[in-house]
C-alpha cells in the first residue's frame, strides 16, 4: 500500500493549478445516462472516484472513450436499470445514478450505499423526493427499487434536519427533467457543483429555472440531447492548497479558481488575518509574520462554510495562537483527523460537534493514519508545517479526491514522496 513521506517546515512557493471538481464530475457523469446521444466532458479529474463511476456506467451499458487526458466521451445508447452492490459499495456517491435511471428507463435498482467514517449517510430525502414525483419506491435486500412508470412533476420540499442535500438535489433534478409536468423543488442545495450539473442539463435541453437558488422549477421534457461540457474547478482542492501556503507561511498562487466559489472560506481566512491577493481566476497567499487570529467556524450548506474544508482549517488553527472553535453541523463525527493531529503535537479537544483547538503548537513529524478523504488532506497539511519526518499511511483515501496531490505539492517546494508501506523505517514500526 502507498504511503507518503513528508519532511516539513519548508515554506511553499510557486504556482499550482486546480483540477476539475470531483463533486461536480460525479453527478455529471451520471447525467450522461439521460440521453442516448454522445456527451463530451472536459476537465474531468483523474481520480479513483471517477474511475469507479466510469466502471459503473460501463456496467450499465454506456460506452466510455477517453480521447485525451481529462476528456471523456460517453454514449449511453442501450442501458440497464441496475447498479449492483459490488460496484456501488466502492463509492457512495453512485447513489446519484438513481435519478438518471428513473428518468431514462422509468425504473431503477440501485444498491443502498454503505455509510462511511465521517458518519451515517442516509438517503431518506432522495426517496422522499422520488415518492413526491409519484414513483413507487421499495427498499429490500439492500437495494432501492423504483417503479417510475407513473412519474409526474409536483411540489417537493427537499430539506432535512441538516438543511439541503447535495446529491439528493442532484438525484431529484435528474429524475424531474424528463418527468411529465412541472416540478417545484424547494430547499434545493445551492453548492457550485449542483449549479454546474444544472447548467449541463440545460445545455442538454432541460428546462430548469432558478439555477443557483434554493428554489428550482423544472419543466419535464420528452428527451434530452448530447452536448459538450467543461466541469468547474474544484473549490475544495483550491482551498486545501491555500491552507498549505498559509500553514508553511509560504507564497502560493492557486490558479484556475474563481474566488466567488469560496466565499465563506475566504471570508474566514480574512478574519484570521491571512494576507491574500484575489484575481479573477486565482488566489495568492502571501507570507506573513507573527500569528494569524483564532476563528470560530460553523460548517453549513452553501453558501455557508463548506464541511469539506473543515479539517483543513482545523489543521491551520493548530498553528494559530489562541483558542479556535470549529463546529461541524453537517457530519458531527467528521473529526477523525483529530487523534492523528494530536499525535503530531496538536492540542485539540472534542466537545460534542465542536473541536476546540489551542494554538500555536509546534507540530513534530510522526507516523499517522489517514481515515477519510479530507482528514488525509489535513494530515498532509500538518506534516508540511511539522518539524521532522511524517509517514502517512492509507493514502488511498486521498487519491479519491486529489489528483497527483504529492506531485502538485512538490512543484511548490514541498518535500513529499509517495513510497510503499514497506519503506517505513523498522524503528518507526516499533511504536
Ligand atoms: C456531498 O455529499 C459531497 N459529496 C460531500 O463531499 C459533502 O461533504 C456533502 O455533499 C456536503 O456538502 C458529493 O457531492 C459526491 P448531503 P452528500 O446529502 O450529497 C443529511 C467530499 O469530501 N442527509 O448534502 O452525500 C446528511 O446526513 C465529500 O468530497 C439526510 O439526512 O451530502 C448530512 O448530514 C464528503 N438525508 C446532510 O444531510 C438524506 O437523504 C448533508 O448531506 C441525505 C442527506
Amino acid at each position: 500500500m502507498d504511503v507518503f513521506k513528508v519532511n516539513g517546515n519548508v515554506p511553499l512557493k510557486g504556482e499550482v493549478h486546480v483540477g476539475g471538481a470531483k463533486n461536480a464530475a460525479l453527478p455529471i457523469l451520471a447525467a450522461t445516462l439521460l440521453t442516448e446521444e454522445k456527451v463530451v466532458l472536459r476537465n474531468v479529474p483523474d481520480l479513483s472516484d471517477m474511475r469507479f463511476m466510469l466502471e459503473i456506467l460501463r456496467h450499465i451499458g454506456a460506452d466510455t472513450i477517453q480521447p485525451e487526458p481529462g476528456v471523456w466521451e460517453i454514449t449511453a445508447k442501450e442501458i440497464t436499470h441496475i447498479a449492483p452492490y459490488e460496484l456501488v459499495r466502492k463509492m457512495r456517491a453512485s447513489v446519484c445514478l438513481l435519478g438518471p435511471l428513473v428518468s431514462r428507463l422509468r425504473k431503477a435498482e440501485v444498491s443502498i450505499p454503505g455509510g462511511c467514517v465521517i458518519g451515517p449517510r442516509p438517503i431518506d430525502l432522495h426517496i422522499k423526493g422520488l415518492k413526491k414525483l409519484n414513483c413507487k419506491v421499495d427498499i429490500s435486500n439492500g437495494y432501492v427499487h423504483v417503479d417510475a412508470s407513473d412519474i409526474k412533476g409536483g411540489p417537493i420540499f427537499l430539506g432535512g434536519r441538516s438543511g439541503s442535500t447535495v446529491t439528493g438535489t442532484a438525484n431529484i433534478v435528474m429524475a424531474a427533467v424528463l418527468a411529465p409536468g412541472t416540478t417545484r423543488l424547494e430547499c434545493a442545495a445551492c453548492e457550485p457543483e449542483v449549479v454546474d450539473l444544472c447548467e449541463m442539463l440545460v445545455k442538454m435541453g432541460a428546462q430548469i429555472e432558478g439555477v443557483g437558488s434554493p428554489e428550482l422549477t423544472i419543466t419535464g421534457r420528452e428527451k434530452l440531447h448530447g452536448c459538450e461540457y467543461s466541469i468547474i474547478s474544484d473549490r475544495i482542492e483550491a482551498g486545501t492548497f491555500i491552507i498549505a501556503g498559509a500553514m508553511t507561511r509560504g507564497d502560493v498562487n492557486v490558479k484556475g479558481i474563481a474566488p466567488k466559489l469560496l466565499g465563506a472560506f475566504l471570508d474566514k481566512l480574512e478574519e484570521a488575518g491571512l494576507p491574500m491577493e484575489l484575481g479573477a481566476d486565482n488566489i495568492r497567499v502571501t507570507p506573513y509574520k507573527g500569528s494569524l487570529k483564532p476563528v470560530d467556524v460553523i460548517t453549513l450548506p452553501h453558501p455557508g462554510y463548506p464541511t469539506d474544508l473543515q479539517a483543513q482549517i482545523g489543521a491551520l488553527m493548530t498553528q494559530t495562537e489562541g483558542l479556535s472553535i470549529i463546529t461541524e453541523r453537517i457530519y458531527p463525527h467528521r473529526f477523525m483527523h483529530v487523534p492523528e493531529l494530536q499525535r503530531m503535537g496538536a492540542e485539540i479537544s472534542i466537545e460534542g460537534p465542536s473541536a476546540i483547538i489551542k494554538g500555536a503548537s509546534q507540530l513534530s513529524g510522526a507516523q499517522v493514519m489517514a481515515s477519510d478523504l479530507r482528514a488525509s488532506a489535513a494530515l498532509i497539511l500538518a506534516a508540511l508545517a511539522s518539524k521532522g519526518e511524517t509517514w502517512i499511511q492509507r493514502i488511498y483515501h486521498l487519491d479519491r479526491g486529489y489528483e497527483r496531490f504529492e506531485k502538485k505539492l512538490t512543484t511548490i517546494g514541498a518535500q513529499i514522496e509517495r513510497l510503499s508501506d514497506k519503506d517505513i523505517p523498522k524503528e518507526l514500526l516499533q511504536y
